[in-house]
C-alpha cells in the first residue's frame, strides 16, 4: 500500500493506492504535518461492510470507473467510434510524487487506453491545481470525461453554487446533500451567467469568516458540468469536467481543463483569498496588467450606437477632466454598424461615422492624456454582413437556426476563421495605437462543442504573443464569461451589465469569492439606470463601483456641478489607493443586520484596509448594528475614518467620534468587538478606511 502526501501553506491532499491501483484521495483538508503517520489515517477511517452491498467497499478513486459494481457516477463515459461502450481496466503503471506534486499513469494496454492525472500546488496562492489527459489508439468518443475526481469529507454539510442571467450574475445558491446526483450541465457553450463553474462546500457551522469550507473551480470558459453526489452508502464526490457534448467527434486525445481547489479552516473567505490570490499572481506576469489600472471612460451607455466624432471627443474631454484615464470606444464604429442587427464580421471602420478613420478620435484621446481601448466582438457574424455573405459556411451549427442577439457564432475550430479574425483585429492595431480590447460575446452557443473554446484560446495567445502590453478584458453580455480559463489571456472581467448600483453592491459582493479588486470592471452608470429604471445618487453610484476597477459609463453631460465635484472626491480617493489595492485581498463580511452587505479589502501585508458596508434596504431596528473586519494584524493599532461622512441630521443626530473625526482601535478590538456606525439611508453605503499607526 502505497501513500503519497502534497501539501500548500494552507492544505495538504493525501492520496493512497493499493496493488496498483489507480489512486484514491483519502485526506483533503487543513495542512497536515510532515510527521504525520498516513497510514493511521487510512485506518482510523476504515470502512465496514453492510449488507446489501457487494462485498467491497470500492474507493472514490480519482477516476472512478463504470462496468465494475462501483454505485455512483463514473468519472469517465467512453464508446468506441461504432458507438460500443468501453468499460477500461485501468492498472497504475507510474506515479511521480514530490511533496507539492503528484501525478500518475494509468493504462489499458489491451483497450490502447493511457490516462494521466496531475496534481501540482501554485505556491504563490496555496490553490492545489488538477487536471487529466487521456489517449487512445483508436480514435473514441467520449461522453463524459471528469478532472481528476474529489471524494467529500463527512463534515461537508453543504454545497454552495452559482446561478444567474443578464444583468444579475453570480446568485448564490445553498444546497444539502441528498442521496443521488445532484447535476449542473451547461449547454450553452460558455462558462455563462447561468452556472459559474464553481461549487464551494461548507461544514454545518461555516459561514464567511469561520467554518471549514472547501472550494472547487473548473477553469473553462467553454460551460462545465459537475456531479455531486451521495452514494447509496453516504459517501460523496464531486466531478467536474466539460459539459455534455464538448468532446464531438471521434478522437485519440483529450483533456479537461484544470480544476482550482482550496481548502480553508476559516470560513468561505478563507477559501477566495486563496482563489483571488492566484488571479493576482497571473495578473503579476503579464505585462498588459502589471502596472496600476488606469480609470475607464466607456462610451456604450452615453451614447450606444449613435457616434459622433464631436460628440466622442466632448465626452471624452469631460471624462479627462474627471479624471479618467482611458477612453473605451464600444460597440458602433465598423462596418454598417448603427444597430445590433448588422456587421459583426465586417471589422473595416465605419466610413460614414469615421470618414477618415480613427485617427482624428484617438489622436485627440492621446493628446488629453488617455490611453484608448476598443471593443470587438471577434467570435461573432450578422447574417446582415459581408463576411455572412461571402463566408456563409463559417457559421457553428445548423444553417437554419435561431439568432441570438441577430448574430451567428463563427467556427473556431476551422484555422481561416482564426487566420481571418486575427488578421482583421491585427491589421487595426497595426493602424491605431490601442491600448486595450474589450472583447465581447453576446449569446450563448447553438452547440457545446471543446473545439471552439480551443480556437478562441488559441486566437487569443496569437494576440498575446504579437501584443503583450494590450490588455484585454472579457465581456459577454456582461459576466457571461469569467473563469480562470478566460483570465490566462485576458486581465479585465466585465462583471455585469447592470450600472445599477444597487443590484452592484450583491453582483461584487459574491464576485468577491474569485476574483481580486483589480481585475472586476465596475462603472458609475447614468442616475436613471437603463437595466432598472432606478434612481441613484452619484455618491451610491460612485463608490459602489470605487470597489473594483473604476471607470464611468453614462452620459457626462448630465452631472451637475456638485455632482462632478463628488465623482471627482472618489476619483482622487481611488487613484491614490490603487497601488495596493491592486492585489488586495477581499472578505466578504459577516454582518448582523441583513440589510447589510458588506465587503473589506486588505492589503496584503494587512497595513491597510478599506471596507465598503452598504444599507442595501431599511434596517428592522432603530440602531444600526456593529460589523467586524477578519484577517487584520491583531496587535497593531488602527487609524480609522469614515471617507465619505455625510450629515444626515434629520435621522442621525447621535454624537459619534467617528462622524468627525478618524478613531482609533486594535485589530483585535475591531475583529472581536466591532465598530459601528452613524445611521444612513437604504440605498447608500459606507466606506471606512484603517491604516496602521
Ligand atoms: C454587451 C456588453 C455591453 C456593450 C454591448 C455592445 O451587451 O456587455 O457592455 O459592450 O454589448 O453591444
Amino acid at each position: 500500500m502505497e501513500f503519497y502526501h502534497i501539501t500548500s501553506r494552507t492544505q495538504s491532499i493525501v492520496f493512497k493506492s493499493e496493488n496498483y491501483s489507480m489512486p484514491a484521495i483519502i485526506y483533503w483538508g487543513k495542512k497536515l504535518g510532515e510527521e504525520v503517520d498516513l497510514r493511521q489515517m487510512d485506518t482510523t477511517a476504515c470502512y465496514d461492510l453492510a449488507g446489501g452491498m457487494i462485498d467491497a467497499v470500492i474507493p472514490i478513486d480519482i477516476f472512478p470507473q463504470g462496468g465494475d459494481s462501483f454505485a455512483g457516477q463514473a468519472g469517465l463515459k467512453i464508446r468506441s467510434k461504432t458507438g460500443i461502450k468501453i468499460y477500461p481496466n485501468f492498472r497504475l503503471c507510474g506515479v511521480e510524487a514530490t511533496n507539492s506534486k503528484f501525478s500518475c499513469v494509468v493504462s489499458d494496454d489491451k483497450l490502447g487506453l493511457i490516462y494521466n492525472a496531475s496534481f501540482w500546488v501554485d505556491v504563490y496562492s496555496d490553490l492545489i491545481v488538477s487536471s487529466a489527459d487521456l489517449k487512445s489508439q483508436d480514435p473514441i468518443i467520449v461522453d463524459w470525461f471528469s478532472a481528476p475526481v474529489i471524494p467529500i469529507d463527512d463534515f461537508a454539510f453543504e454545497l454552495v453554487e452559482f446561478s444567474g442571467r443578464w444583468t444579475k450574475e453570480l446568485q448564490m445558491n445553498h444546497a444539502q446533500w441528498l442521496p443521488g446526483a445532484r447535476v449542473r450541465d451547461n449547454p450553452t457553450g460558455r462558462s455563462g451567467h447561468e452556472h459559474f463553474p464553481a461549487v464551494f462546500v461548507i461544514n454545518q457551522d461555516s459561514n464567511n469568516n469561520s467554518g471549514k469550507a472547501y472550494g472547487l473551480h473548473y477553469g473553462w470558459s467553454g460551460g462545465h458540468k459537475m456531479i455531486a453526489e451521495e452514494l447509496p452508502d453516504g459517501r460523496r464526490q464531486i466531478q467536474m469536467g466539460h459539459a455534455s457534448g464538448s468532446y464531438g467527434e471521434a478522437d485519440v486525445t483529450f483533456k479537461t481543463a484544470p480544476l482550482y481547489m482550496a481548502f480553508g479552516g476559516d470560513g468561505l473567505n478563507s477559501v477566495s483569498t486563496q482563489f483571488q490570490r492566484f488571479v493576482s499572481g497571473q495578473l503579476k506576469n503579464k505585462p498588459a496588467s502589471r502596472k496600476p489600472r488606469p480609470i475607464h471612460f466607456n462610451c456604450w451607455e452615453a451614447v450606444y450606437f449613435e457616434h459622433s466624432l464631436e460628440r466622442l471627443k466632448n465626452l471624452a474631454q469631460t471624462a479627462a477632466e474627471l479624471g479618467a484615464e482611458r477612453f473605451v470606444l464600444d460597440d458602433g464604429w465598423f462596418g454598417k454598424r448603427n444597430s445590433d442587427r448588422t456587421s459583426l464580421g465586417d471589422w473595416n471602420v465605419n466610413c460614414e461615422k469615421y470618414p477618415i478613420g480613427l485617427s482624428p478620435l484617438i489622436d485627440h484621446i492621446k493628446n488629453l492624456g488617455l490611453e484608448f481601448g476598443l471593443w470587438f466582438e471577434p467570435e461573432m457574424v450578422n447574417p446582415k454582413s459581408d463576411l455572412f455573405i461571402n463566408h456563409p459556411d463559417w457559421i457553428l451549427g445548423l444553417p437554419n437556426q435561431n439568432l441570438g442577439r441577430n448574430q451567428l457564432v463563427l467556427d473556431l475550430s476551422k484555422s481561416e476563421v482564426i487566420d481571418y479574425l486575427y488578421n482583421c483585429i491585427n491589421e487595426i492595431l497595426l493602424q491605431y495605437d490601442v491600448d486595450y480590447v474589450k472583447w465581447d460575446h453576446n449569446r450563448v452557443l447553438p452547440i457545446v462543442e471543446a473545439k471552439q473554446t480551443y480556437g478562441l484560446y488559441e486566437l487569443l495567445a496569437r494576440l498575446n504573443r504579437s501584443y503583450p502590453k494590450l490588455e484585454i478584458e472579457s465581456c459577454s453580455s456582461g459576466g457571461g464569461r469569467m473563469d480562470f480559463g478566460i483570465l490566462d489571456y485576458t486581465q479585465r472581467l466585465w462583471l455585469s451589465d447592470s450600472n445599477d448600483a444597487i443590484e452592484r453592491m450583491q453582483i461584487q459582493n459574491a464576485s468577491a469569492m474569485f476574483f481580486p479588486p483589480s481585475v472586476i470592471g465596475c462603472h458609475v452608470g447614468p442616475k436613471k439606470c437603463h437595466t432598472t429604471g432606478r434612481e441613484i445618487d452619484v455618491s451610491t453610484r460612485a463608490w459602489v463601483a470605487a470597489q473594483g476597477h473604476f471607470g464611468f459609463e453614462f452620459d457626462l453631460d448630465e452631472l451637475s456641478h456638485d455632482e462632478k465635484s463628488i465623482l471627482k472626491e472618489v476619483v482622487n480617493w481611488w487613484k491614490g489607493n490603487r497601488y495596493w489595492r491592486m492585489d488586495a485581498l477581499r472578505y466578504r463580511l459577516d454582518l448582523p443586520d441583513p440589510a447589510f452587505l458588506g465587503e473589506l479589502q486588505l492589503s496584503q501585508d494587512g497595513d491597510n484596509f478599506v471596507a465598503f458596508i452598504s444599507q442595501v434596504t431599511s434596517s428592522a431596528q432603530a440602531l444600526p448594528r456593529k460589523f467586524r473586519l477578519p484577517g487584520l494584524n491583531r496587535e497593531s493599532l488602527y487609524e480609522i475614518k469614515l471617507v465619505n461622512f455625510q450629515k444626515r441630521e434629520n435621522i442621525s443626530r447621535g454624537r459619534m467620534p467617528i462622524k468627525n473625526q478618524p478613531i482609533e482601535a486594535t485589530g483585535e478590538m475591531i475583529t472581536e468587538f466591532g465598530i459601528r456606525l452613524p445611521i444612513t439611508n437604504p440605498q447608500t453605503l459606507w466606506v471606512i478606511e484603517g491604516t496602521i499607526k
